[in-house]
């Protein structure tokens, strides 16, 4: 998909630009390194920006919330991201769906000394948000000339914040969603081959579609973490006090056909899942009645390590164990080292979801990997409806500054 990138040689000064950005991210004490990727990455847009004399009223979500909630509001983010970027960003609460604060948002936004950033209140304590209300859209239009997103993360969503106003308003998209969907992308045209991919993660209903896809796709699909239970149940293994998701046995076994679906050929057992656990390596057919499952094994790390040698391609979504107890990390930090050793170079690597990141963070290669994806439902969404999404569909065909 060919998305437009805000012309390089435009002025804008004297223009508003409403730039849509996922700093979805949580907001703790100790921030981590990967919960801050989503945020650096928009650093560089907004400087474009500033650059050019806009004035940029930044909007993102954070959480769930339904409804005006403190512990949501984006106030904090807004000084976390002033921290972290030495770009002076304001807070400016309100809500766009009460007329009078609307009107004084408009009002700041328009008295704005060209160059100064503003953050928006949390899109998500909006009511017209999540249901992509017109008058919502038009809300948010009225506050700026120009409209991009930049939050790849969030494009799996037909939100307000993410469709509808991208069609009240010249849209573009930013530096940091145009560098995902040039990765992700590369994974559907015409990867190099032999195409490898890994997917991990507890529960196997929320990646059968991505899984179908990919069967289809890549030559080879590796299954670690707790989605490989269902299908070792399907295959009459004893997986003994193991978290199995029921998922329907017809579907687990027509994939189970499928030639190129690799399960582990062994994993890691122990009494209880805690960190010391006396835990061993196991055939999957041979896990104790008592035992629970918590990473792969040796013996699959060097399969696999066997087969991503020799790929030209690897993508890699959710964790293959229990990673955050050290005992059952190693599955993954082996993952992670597997695939920054590959990439650059002998093959093209992606890496992405949300507790994937951490990982690839702790292994200390991110650096040597190819693409950090920062979109988690995004991303496997991404993948699973050959790149469209409605944040993306939205932006296509659009342009032009008024
Ligand atoms: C994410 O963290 O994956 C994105 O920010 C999307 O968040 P959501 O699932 O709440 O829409």
């Amino acid at each position: 998909m060919n998305l437009r990138a805000l012309p390089g040689k435009i002025s804008l000064k004297g223009k508003k630009v409403l730039l849509r950005v996922d700093w979805n991210v949580p907001l703790s004490s100790t921030f981590a390194p990967h919960e801050s990727l989503k945020l650096e990455r928009s650093f560089a847009t907004i400087e474009d920006l500033l650059k050019r004399g806009a004035t940029v009223a930044l909007m993102t979500h954070l959480g769930r919330p339904k409804k005006y909630d403190a512990r949501y509001s984006t106030e904090d983010l807004a000084r976390l991201a002033h921290r972290m970027s030495d770009i002076c960003i304001n807070f400016l609460p309100g809500s766009l769906e009460r007329p009078k604060e609307l009107e004084n948002i408009r009002v700041v936004l328009d008295k704005a000394k060209p160059g100064s950033v503003y953050l928006l209140e949390n899109v998500r304590f909006l009511a017209g948000e999540e249901t992509n209300k017109p008058a919502l859209a038009k809300a948010m239009a009225s506050l700026a000339d120009i409209f991009i997103n930049d939050a790849f993360a969030s494009c799996h969503r037909a939100h307000t914040s993410v469709v509808g106003v991208a069609r009240q308003l010249p849209a573009y998209a930013g530096a940091s969603l145009i560098a995902e969907v040039e990765a992700l992308g590369y994974l559907l045209a015409k990867p190099k081959r032999p195409y490898i991919a890994i997917i991990g993660g507890m529960k196997l209903s929320t990646k059968m579609q991505v899984l179908e896809e990919l069967l289809n796709t890549a030559d080879e699909v590796l299954i670690g973490g707790a989605m490989a239970h269902p299908f070792f149940q399907a295959k009459n293994y004893r997986i003994g006090k193991s978290f199995s998701e029921k998922i329907s046995s017809a579907a687990i076994k027509k994939m189970l056909k499928r030639g190129n679906l690799v399960l582990p050929k062994d994993v890691l057992a122990a009494p209880a899942l805690k960190a010391g656990a006396a835990a061993h390596c196991v055939a999957p057919n041979k896990v104790g009645v008592r035992e629970i499952i918590g990473d792969i094994g040796t013996g699959t790390m060097m399969d696999w390590a066997t087969r991503i040698k020799k790929a030209k391609t690897i993508v890699w979504n959710g964790p293959v164990g229990v990673a955050e107890i050290p005992t059952f990390a190693h599955g993954s930090l082996f993952l992670a080292r597997a695939i920054a050793a590959r990439s650059q170079g002998s093959a093209f690597g992606v890496v992405g979801g949300g507790d994937t990141l951490p990982l690839v963070m702790q292994s200390g290669m991110s650096e040597w990997i190819d693409h950090i994806s920062t979109g988690g439902g995004a991303m496997l969404e991404f993948l699973a409806n050959k790149g469209k999404l409605p944040g993306l569909l939205a932006l296509k065909d659009k342009g032009g500054v008024k």
